[in-house]
């Protein structure tokens, strides 16, 4: 994706979340100087499969993994800081050196103990499926202008009278769901100041930082969590995440400006899986679900919560094609496919007799829509060993084609296993 006129590039989700950023960041990581991730929190469970084994990585970014890159986590993260350390210190523990290679925007926002205990007592997070992380919580007092940022850390006394402020806010939302739980303010505020040794040598401008490396010819990658159809904005709402997790809130989650962005690459899976509530229109039957799920190992990163899985809906992919602005897509999990006989792609849904071509603006209406199916033939052969284009089967390539025909984005790289080297760079 880099080159001499492509020097900040956007890895974003195109459906709803899991597609394989991990992977693909991994991939792209090796040619940037940072790698930045701009929006969500430890709601994400991003993987990459290495020689030295399997990494999910939930906060810090994929490129880590790389040591000559340097990686942010930028001011649109809400930051559990329980979970980075942990994340930081099982990394350290596998060999991976994170000291002296992460930055911390000083303008995150926090998640503590209270959001995740507001998160998980939730009625309104268990209707849309949650991760239970928190992050919804820490995002409403972020908007609300009573979050505690990264660089409050630095004045216990501006954190005492936040998290007090906070502590009460929810404990009275907690008596008011009925929930026998409660916070404790002067534990919180005793964590905080165990933790902030730790974390404030990691802190930093991220923006800046950013900015001057784009400034001297260096290479960005922007790490996307969740998927488009997950954006609090563009997504299926209200069963969606509390962030921006469009190519429009990189620049806004790093601290740059849009024009800075050169290429965004959109990540799909050659099929369609969905963690938690909300319409899946290409939902299959029960048996099919159950085939996808267990031929492409389809349980949450995070959670572990077996994924709803369909088939691949191109007016999705459009549509978050559109949405992000897509220079080029990923497909990832083509081998997943192998065994098939047949396979469905959704081209368009029809609604009350009417063909649709783009997603309806509602999910009363999206819950409504009957998906149209064309059958295309599978290949069943291996495609795991393939490393170009030319090397998988006929059927597969002609599956490809079609995917990119009916979603209108070139397809850059097709992924065809786990591990780093199964991936394919279309030329
Ligand atoms: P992310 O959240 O978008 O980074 O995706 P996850 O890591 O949550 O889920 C993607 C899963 O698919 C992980 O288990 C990956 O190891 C796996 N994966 C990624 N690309 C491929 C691929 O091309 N083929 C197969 N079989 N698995 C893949
Ligand atoms: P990555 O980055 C898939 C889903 C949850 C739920 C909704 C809201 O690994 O792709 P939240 O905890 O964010 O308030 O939950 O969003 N969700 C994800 N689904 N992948 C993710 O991240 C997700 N992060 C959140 O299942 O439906
Ligand atoms: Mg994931």
């Amino acid at each position: 994706m880099f080159g001499p006129q492509t020097h900040c590039v956007v890895v974003v989700g195109a459906q709803w979340g899991d597609e394989g950023k991990g992977k693909v960041v991994d991939a792209l990581a090796e040619r940037a100087d940072l790698v930045v991730r701009y929006q969500g929190g430890a709601n994400a469970g991003h993987t990459v499969d290495t020689a030295g084994g399997e990494f999910v990585l939930h906060q810090i970014p994929a490129g880590i993994l790389h040591p000559g890159t340097r990686c942010v986590i930028g001011n649109g993260v809400v930051l559990d800081p329980e979970t980075l350390f942990h994340e930081i210190d099982a990394l350290t523990g596998r060999g991976v050196r994170v000291e002296g290679r992460l930055v911390v925007s000083d303008r995150a926002h926090l998640v503590l103990p209270y959001h995740k205990l507001l998160d998980t007592e939730s009625a309104r997070s268990r209707q849309i499926g949650t991760t239970s992380r928190g992050i919804g919580p820490a995002y409403e007092d972020k908007i609300g202008r009573r979050g505690v940022r990264v660089g409050d850390l630095r004045h216990d006394e501006i954190v005492a009278k936040l998290v007090r402020a906070g502590c009460e806010r929810a404990n009275a939302m907690l008596a008011l769901s009925g929930s026998a739980k409660r916070c404790i303010a002067a534990d919180i505020e005793r964590g905080l100041a165990q933790i902030a040794p730790r974390i404030l040598p990691l802190v930093g401008d991220a923006g800046k930082l950013v900015a001057s490396v784009l400034a001297g010819g260096g290479n960005v990658l922007l790490e996307g969590a969740q998927g488009a159809l997950l954006d609090v904005d563009h997504g299926t709402y209200p069963f969606v995440t509390s962030s921006s997790t469009t190519a429009g809130g990189a620049a806004t989650g790093s601290g740059i400006g849009p024009t800075a962005i050169d290429a965004v690459l959109g990540v799909v899976k050659a099929y369609t899986t969905r963690v938690g509530n909300g319409p899946l229109p290409t939902e299959a039957s029960p048996a099919e679900a159950e085939r996808l799920r267990s031929l492409g190992g389809e349980f949450g990163a995070t959670t572990g919560r077996p994924r709803r899985c369909g088939w691949f809906d191109a007016v999705v992919v459009r549509y978050a094609a559109r949405v992000n602005g897509l220079s080029g897509l990923a497909v990832t999990k083509l081998d997943v496919l192998d065994s098939l006989e047949t396979i469905p792609v959704c081209t368009h849904y029809r609604l009350d007799g009417e063909r649709l071509d783009d997603l309806p603006d509602n999910v009363v209406s999206l819950e409504c829509v009957q998906p149209v199916y064309e059958l295309l033939p599978g290949w069943r052969r291996s495609t795991g060993e393939a490393r170009r284009l030319e090397e998988l089967p006929d059927e597969a390539r002609r599956y490809l084609e079609r995917l990119q025909e009916s979603a209108g984005v070139p397809i850059r790289f097709v992924g065809v296993g786990t591990r780093r080297e199964q991936l394919i760079a279309v030329v």
